[in-house]
């Protein structure tokens, strides 16, 4: 018989598998940070307690596992092919040709997946646990990356289906974020930088100590669901939604095509968007929907004859590298940029890309003159990723022993591969550190460019981010803003708006203004973390050490990098002064959602509104006691609809949930206030 501390333990563990699906699945969180943390911290502690009541898919036992010596091969169940590709619109329509000649006058649909550009991997879940988990291989044999696989939190340890035993097959991504973060770690600590997102995928997974992978988040997201080597349902859309139901993560940007323009169609969108992902995608993947359609197409010695890869074009280019410019950061950091001579690359004319620090240069054996290749990936700075010509005469680059803004001395600490300027009055840093400060998603003071901040700094009225928050309209209006043809004046309107909006930043939350502060290792989410878990700027201030690693996801280095931030006197000014001037000191937790007219309510935003941007929908409704989930089920009761509504407004209509637009919402709203 179950005890009550065994009956606490199951529902313990139920309530945290739910918070995890929700957050890392859904990405509709229902709880804090906190929150989580706690109810995983007091999960962790009854098992301590209670070891009888152990039980190995408990999702405090993602990382557990201990670094092995090497992998080991498996089998696949069914070969893990590829797809034939399309690498232009004729091509696409050459592969569509097929699938009718084939399929005589019959109708059929594609269901449209974003190729995600990760890893592909097989999941196989045996009495509902994850048994077992296969990178592709060479298709047919893969290595065994269960542990791995496990620290991934979009991956389900365990899921109620019907099937004693199957498989669930998906792609492996690192996001834009992680990738970014991973390889700021490593050029900071001197490492090899990693080209794409799918090699920092691939060699997180594969790396044998799995504290690694749990430590790099990787997302998994699931294309392929398999009973006894084959789809048990009776269309591929159908295994996705029953995917989605058995709590995997299925990527919402699909639909169900009636033929190939709609289809061609619906791969330009995405070209033209890709960028604006939080993941790398390098094409759309079609397949014919109906199973019993897809059998009779079979398959060609290599590829399905129902599937196709719409690929990209390659946002790579050949040009010449003319010079190297240094940069210096608002840490101080001086970072090598390549001037190139100006090229098109995936339709944006590229002209400066990042070379990240003098190692890198060395890897890549450039110098001035040479012939390179330059890639352009999602929203990252375009990258030197190889030289293609090496001419004579070329010049070798070295770096200078003086910042090139301010001449004090560069500093390369130990253990560090970037030179750092150490003057923390040096005009470069400063312009940085202001810029970052009002950037978006920190302090997000809309209007206040570049142009501006050196204007003001030109006029002496800018000598630190507080600085800001004493200017007046009068000191902005005259302001000569230098435009790329003629110069103009800011004039008394434009710098009203930006009063306004220095003013509105100072009632941004305090993680904001932490992430502002422009302390190493710092960023948006460990802000957050921080705040929640102090509370206040002074509790921040005053942490130790060891009060900071306790908590979650803040290591030594964060830690220390804090204690140093908040050791130098001029910091402290700033501090202070930014106090005087009434921004947020204090942070509470995220309250739990509001009771108001919108309680009870679950809402799903799709498209862009007309006025609102989708955080501030987001906070009117849950202001008025609402939830705002990710996708659309039959637990949402209201979809919030605006231009360019994809598959959420179609969902939506198929299960005949009600759906406003932007007016309907604010007419709730202000007849409910
Ligand atoms: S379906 C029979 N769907 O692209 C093979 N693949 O060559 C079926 N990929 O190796 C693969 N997103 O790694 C499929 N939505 C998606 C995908 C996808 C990315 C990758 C996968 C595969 C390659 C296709």
């Amino acid at each position: 018989m179950a005890t009550g501390r065994q009956t606490e333990i199951v529902a313990l563990r139920a309530e945290v598998r739910r918070h995890e699906h929700l957050y890392y699945v859904l990405d509709a969180p229902e709880i804090s940070d906190a929150d989580y943390d706690a109810l995983m911290r007091r999960l962790a502690a009854l098992e301590r307690e209670h070891p009888e009541y152990a039980d190995p898919d408990s999702p405090t036992r993602r990382v557990g596992g201990a670094p092995r010596e090497g992998f080991v091969k498996r089998r696949h169940s069914t070969a893990m092919l590829s797809l034939d590709n399309a690498l232009n619109e004729g091509e696409l329509r050459d592969f569509d040709r097929r699938v009718r000649e084939l399929l005589g006058s019959e109708e059929y649909a594609y269901t449209a997946e974003l190729k995600l550009d990760g890893l592909s991997l097989a999941l196989r879940y045996e009495s509902g646990s994850l048994a077992l988990a296969v990178t592709r291989g060479d298709g047919l044999e893969g290595e065994d990356v269960t542990e791995n696989a496990r620290t991934i939190r979009s991956v389900p340890l365990r899921t109620e289906a019907r099937w004693p035993s199957f498989e669930v097959r998906g792609e492996v991504v690192m996001p834009w974020a992680a990738f970014r973060k991973l390889n700021e770690e490593r050029a900071a600590a001197g490492l090899p930088l990693y080209a794409n997102p799918r090699n920092s995928a691939a060699g997180s997974l594969r790396v044998l100590d799995p504290s690694i992978t749990g430590a790099r988040t990787l997302d998994f997201y699931a294309y392929f669901l398999l009973v006894d080597g084959r789809a048990p349902l009776d269309s591929h859309w159908a295994c996705l939604e029953e995917l989605q139901k058995l709590g995997f993560k299925v990527n919402p940007n699909k639909a169900r095509l009636g033929g190939v323009d709609e289809l061609y169609n619906w791969c330009g969108q995405w070209d033209a968007q890709r960028d604006a992902l939080p993941y790398e995608i390098d094409g759309v993947v079609a397949k014919v929907d109906r199973l019993e359609q897809q059998d009779r197409l079979g398959w060609t010695a290599k590829f399905p004859r129902w599937a196709i890869a719409y690929k990209f074009a390659a946002r790579q280019a050949e040009t010449v590298l003319e010079d190297i410019h240094i940069q210096v950061g608002r840490t101080g950091a001086l970072t090598p940029v390549a001037k190139l001579r100006p090229v098109a690359v995936g339709g944006v004319t590229v002209s400066n890309a990042t070379l990240h620090n003098e190692e890198e240069i060395a890897r890549l054996d450039l110098a001035i003159g040479d012939t390179v290749v330059v890639e352009r990936s999602g929203d990252v700075i375009p990258k030197v990723v190889a030289v293609k010509a090496r001419p004579e005469g070329r010049r070798p680059f070295t770096m200078p022993v003086e910042c090139p803004v301010c001449g004090s001395e560069v500093v390369r600490a130990e253990g560090e591969v970037a030179r750092r300027c150490l003057n923390t009055n040096c005009p470069a840093r400063l312009r940085e550190s202001i810029l970052h400060f009002a950037s978006r998603g920190v302090m997000d003071i809309d209007g206040l460019g570049e142009s501006i901040v050196d204007e003001l700094m030109a006029r002496g009225l800018l000598r630190s981010v507080a600085d800001l928050y004493q200017l007046t309209a009068e000191q902005l209006a005259p302001l000569e803003l230098k435009g790329e043809k003629n110069t103009r004046k800011l004039g008394e309107k434009s710098a009203a708006k930006i009063m306004a909006e220095i003013d509105a930043s100072r009632r941004r939350p305090m993680p904001r203004l932490v992430s502002g502060l422009g302390i190493a290792f710092v960023g948006e989410r460990t802000a957050v973390v921080l705040a929640e878990h102090l509370g206040s700027m002074d509790a921040l201030m005053q942490a130790s050490p060891e009060r900071l690693q306790a908590i979650p996801e803040v290591g030594p280095k964060v830690a220390e990098s804090i204690r140093r931030f908040f050791g130098e006197p001029h910091n402290l000014e700033l501090v202070e002064r930014l106090r005087g001037a009434g921004l947020q000191f204090s942070h509470d937790a995220p309250a739990r959602p509001a009771a108001g007219p919108f309680t009870g309510m679950t809402f799903v935003l799709t498209g862009t509104l007309p006025t609102l941007t989708r955080d501030e929908a987001k906070a009117k409704i849950e202001a008025a006691g609402g939830k705002v989930t990710g996708s659309v089920s039959r637990k949402t009761t209201v979809v919030v609809a605006g231009e360019e509504a994809g598959s959420k407004l179609d969902k939506a209509r198929e299960l005949n949930i009600e759906i406003w637009d932007e007016d309907a919402l604010s007419e709730r709203l202000l007849t409910q206030e």
